[in-house]
Order: structure tokens, then sequence, then C-alpha cells
């Protein structure tokens, strides 16, 4: 099963790229991620998968331009990261809503902060909030939504902008079981909607929500993270939710991924094989 994945992209098929990335903390003494060489395609659903603490919030981070490399570089459209990059979005795991707006002011914050004309920002809004299923909570606040409804608030603010990139960070985790599928089917309808389709980097702990989501699997060892398996996802798009859960190839992968995060012995194998 191992997977060699094809050969990676020339740089201008690429929407991100991170050449031999590394980030430590506290001089050093903790080092979360290193030699990261990830080349994403644009247009590409890259799921990340990896143990708790080897890197992959900070990862998010740093292509976010919310944090710095040690060493190596990571590259947004062709741009070096120094800052937080034009056209990318992040959607983080506890929503991020402030609770003293309303919904369509959520939705609407990053194209306040782009100052867009007032007439740009209702009708993305309206329309972002429409695609989440949120028309009828525009003046709600936070506090008046289920998890489910906080976390589309959270994907239309994202979307609104309309970015090239969007970084996803668990953004499902805190949800119960049932509205998490829900919206993992709704994420990979949107994704297949014409004109909707972004490059992202969708971190999850859920193997099957990375199967479902993924164009590939980039899978984490521990920390110092490193990717000890590319995994090409077989399944193309549009894709139906349901039929690619009953497929055996889909549970051959899942076992595989499995096999590889819990088995710290061929973890290390195979991490020194990639270094
Ligand atoms: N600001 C910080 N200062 C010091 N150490 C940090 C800081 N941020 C992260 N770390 C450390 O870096 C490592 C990676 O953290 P990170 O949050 O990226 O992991 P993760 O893979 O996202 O974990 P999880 O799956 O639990 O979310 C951890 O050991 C963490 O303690
Ligand atoms: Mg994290």
């Amino acid at each position: 099963m191992r997977s060699e994945g094809p050969q990676p992209p020339s740089t201008d098929e690429c929407a991100i790229v991170t050449r031999s990335a590394c980030k430590s903390f506290l001089d050093g003494d903790v080092i979360a991620f290193q030699d990261l060489d990830l080349s994403i395609r644009k247009q590409e659903i890259l799921c990340i998968v990896g143990p708790s603490g080897c890197g992959k919030t900070t990862l998010l981070r740093a292509i976010a331009g919310l944090t710095s490399l040690t060493s190596g570089r990571i590259e947004v459209n062709g741009e070096a990261v120094v800052g937080p990059p034009e056209g990318v979005a992040t959607v983080f795991q506890h929503f991020g809503l402030l609770p003293w707006k309303t919904v369509f002011q959520n939705a609407a914050f990053g194209l306040k902060i782009q100052r867009k004309p007032q007439a740009e920002i209702e009708e993305r809004v309206r329309h972002y909030l429409d695609i989440v299923g949120l028309q009828r909570f525009a003046d709600s606040y936070p506090y008046q939504l289920s998890g489910g409804m906080q976390q589309r608030v959270g994907l239309a603010r994202a979307l609104a902008i309309d970015p090239s990139v969007l970084l996803m960070d668990e953004p499902f985790a805190a949800l119960d079981a049932q509205t998490r599928e829900i919206l993992q089917e709704e994420l990979v309808a949107l994704m297949q909607q014409p004109g909707e389709r972004k490059t992202m980097v969708f971190i999850t702990h859920s193997i099957d929500e990375a199967l479902i989501m993924g164009d590939r699997i980039a899978v984490m060892s521990a920390r110092p993270g490193r990717v000890i398996e590319m995994i090409d996802v077989p399944f193309a798009w549009p894709r139906d939710v349901e039929e690619i859960r009953a497929r055996p190839i889909f549970a051959d992968l899942r076992r595989h991924v499995w096999t590889l995060l819990r088995n710290p012995a061929q973890r290390s194998k195979s991490s020194s094989e990639v270094a």
C-alpha cells in the first residue's frame, strides 16, 4: 500500500510550497516540525493527519503567516510568506466568532477589514450565508446558534473573502458526530460547485474525514513532525460521500492510515526513509 505518489508538481502548478520547513520553540528544545517539503497544487485538497503535538496547527499558522519558521521557506501563490498572504482564509476548531456581533457582522468581518464597499459586503455575505443555510439567522448572535451553525458562520466568513487558499484546522472537531457528517457532505458539495473549489489544507484527526475530503493525505509522524507518507486518495470528483464510504478501498485505506499512526516502529522507520 505504500504510495510514492505522483511526481511532485512544478512550482507554478502549486498554490503552496514548503521547503525544508522547520519550526522550533523554546530555543530549539521543542521541535514542532522539521524537514517539511510539501507541494500543494492549485485547487488541491490536502488533508493532514498526525498525532497530537506533531505540529499541524503550527504548520497551518506558518502558512497563514501568523508565525514565522525557524528555518526553511513557505511560498503561497509563488510569494514567500512573510506575513498573512493575500487570498488566504483560515477556519479554526473553536469557531472564533465575536460574541457581540451578529451572524451577518461576523461573516462580514474579513470583508470589512479589506474595506470593501458596503454593497459588495451585503451581496457577498448574503450569498455565503445562503450557501451555508443561515440566511434566516443573519441577525442572530452566536450564543443563539448551535455549534454546527456557528461553524457554518466561520465557513461563510472565510468563503466571503473569496480566498484562493482555505486553511482548515479541525473545523468540525467540536461538533457532534451527526452534525460533523452533515457539514462534511456540505463542504464536499460546495467544493464541487463551479467556481467554489479552493486550494485547501485540511487538518483532521478523523481518517474518514481525510478520505472523504482529500485529494491526498499527508500522514505525519509524532513530534518532531515529518511527513511519513503521502497517500493519493483514489476517489474522483464529484464525490458521493455515502458511496465512497461503502467501497472496500475506503476501509483498506482507513486501516492503512490507522496502522501508520499507531505503530511507532513503522513511523520512525518510514520517517527516516523520507528524511
Ligand atoms: N507558542 C508556543 N510555544 C511553545 N511551544 C509551542 C507553541 N505552540 C506550539 N508549541 C508546541 O509545538 C508542538 C506542536 O504543537 P501544535 O499545536 O502545532 O500540534 P498539533 O499537531 O496541532 O496538535 P493537536 O493535534 O493536539 O492539535 C507541541 O509540542 C506544542 O506544545
Ligand atoms: Mg492542532
